[in-house]
């Protein structure tokens, strides 16, 4: 079974993580973190607590919990996604300060060449927003933004939260049925 980090920060789309995590509840063994703000954003859009991101092969933890298994590059883990990703946390991972558990985590998945995706949520991008982006990127993270496409007979919400969390999944290597894949 595949080991994945998921954090949560405070920028909208939370929406994004619940259905990424329902995705692979009982496929792969999670390490579910959110910041603060991520916490507040979980209550404001979707009325959910952290406990949401509970059940057998998961562990969760707040972010100040600096000294958890996934704090260390000795626990392996095939990758992190960080959904939504606030530019805040972008920044900070960027600049790799690693000041709590989701900063840290994800400092550990890149300085251990493990894969990192990162799913942004912000419009428009300052400069600053894109120097961190391509910081990122060459660093060996993939900067995935929340941008759903509208070609496949999306319809609902639902359709276009699919349609990025199956593009998660695609570059997790985990099989999805959210989304076909497209046939002209
Ligand atoms: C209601 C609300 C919505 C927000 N949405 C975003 C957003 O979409 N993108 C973003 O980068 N920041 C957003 N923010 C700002 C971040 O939450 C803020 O910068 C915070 O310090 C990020 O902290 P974190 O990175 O530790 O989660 C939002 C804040 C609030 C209160």
């Amino acid at each position: 079974m595949k080991r994945f980090i998921l954090a949560i920060t405070g920028a909208s789309g939370v929406c994004y993580a619940k259905r990424l995590f329902d995705a692979l509840k009982g496929r792969a063994e999670l390490h579910v973190v959110a910041s603060d703000r991520g916490i507040e954003l979980l209550n404001l859009e979707l009325g959910l607590s952290l406990s949401y991101f509970s059940g057998d092969q998961v562990t969760v933890y707040t972010n100040s919990i600096i000294n958890a298994s996934i704090a260390s590059g000795s626990f392996y883990t095939d990758g992190m996604v960080v959904v939504p990703a606030s530019m805040g946390t972008v920044g900070r991972i960027a600049s790799g300060v690693s000041t709590c558990l989701v900063e840290r985590a994800a400092d550990v998945v890149l300085k251990e060449k493990r894969k990192l995706i990162v799913v942004p949520r912000e419009t428009p991008f300052s400069t600053i927003h894109l120097k961190n982006f391509l910081t990122l990127d060459q660093a060996g993270a993939l900067v995935l933004p929340a941008s759903p496409g509208f070609y496949s007979g999306q319809k609902t919400m639902d359709d276009l939260v699919d349609f990025v969390v199956a593009k998660i999944l695609n570059q997790l290597g985990m099989e999805q049925d959210l989304v076909p894949p497209y046939q002209a």
